[in-house]
């Protein structure tokens, strides 16, 4: 089978610790990710992980647009997310790919950089993608 070819089995949604307002994990009521959909506890806040491509163009960040900017969102991800940078430590359902790191304001710069490297003007102003319903001059 396909997944016996990867390291680890293959995690769709993820929980990076955006919310956590009871200090066990909790996500807003409004928006509980993958919960929501299954009524497993461990699926709260487990969101799918969205394509980085032309990401400089699509803020604000996050399902809920909570993040206005690219640099903030690498501040939640420095904080092992933005719960943990509010006082309430990791969440229970927290990815454990999302720990924590430093970054000095070069390599912030640089991740900047490299996320802004993914924009395609080509695509975004290919006429075959526009708005068909956007009224022409
Ligand atoms: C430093 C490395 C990372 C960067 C620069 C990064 C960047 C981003 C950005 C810009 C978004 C917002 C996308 C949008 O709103 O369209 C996002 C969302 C997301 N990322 Fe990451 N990411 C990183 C690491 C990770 C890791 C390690 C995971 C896996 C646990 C992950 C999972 C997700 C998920 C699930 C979302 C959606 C969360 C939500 O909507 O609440 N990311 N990421």
């Amino acid at each position: 089978m396909k997944e016996k070819l990867t390291a680890f089995p293959e995690v769709a949604f993820h929980n990076t610790n955006l919310y956590n307002v009871d200090g066990h994990g909790t996500y807003p009521a409004t928006d509980q990710g993958l919960r929501e959909f299954t009524g497993k506890p461990e699926d709260m806040g487990r969101y799918r992980a969205p394509t980085l491509r032309n990401i400089t163009v699509t803020a604000p960040y996050m399902h809920d647009g909570s993040i206005a900017t690219l640099s903030e969102v690498l501040d939640h991800y420095a904080a092992g997310g933005r719960a943990s940078a509010h006082g309430t430590g990791p969440g229970p359902f927290q990815s454990e790919f999302v720990r924590g790191f430093t970054l000095t304001g070069q390599e912030k710069q640089d991740v900047l950089a490299f996320l802004e490297s993914l924009t395609d003007p080509e695509f975004l102003t290919d006429p075959r993608f526009s708005d068909p319903f956007a009224s022409t001059p």
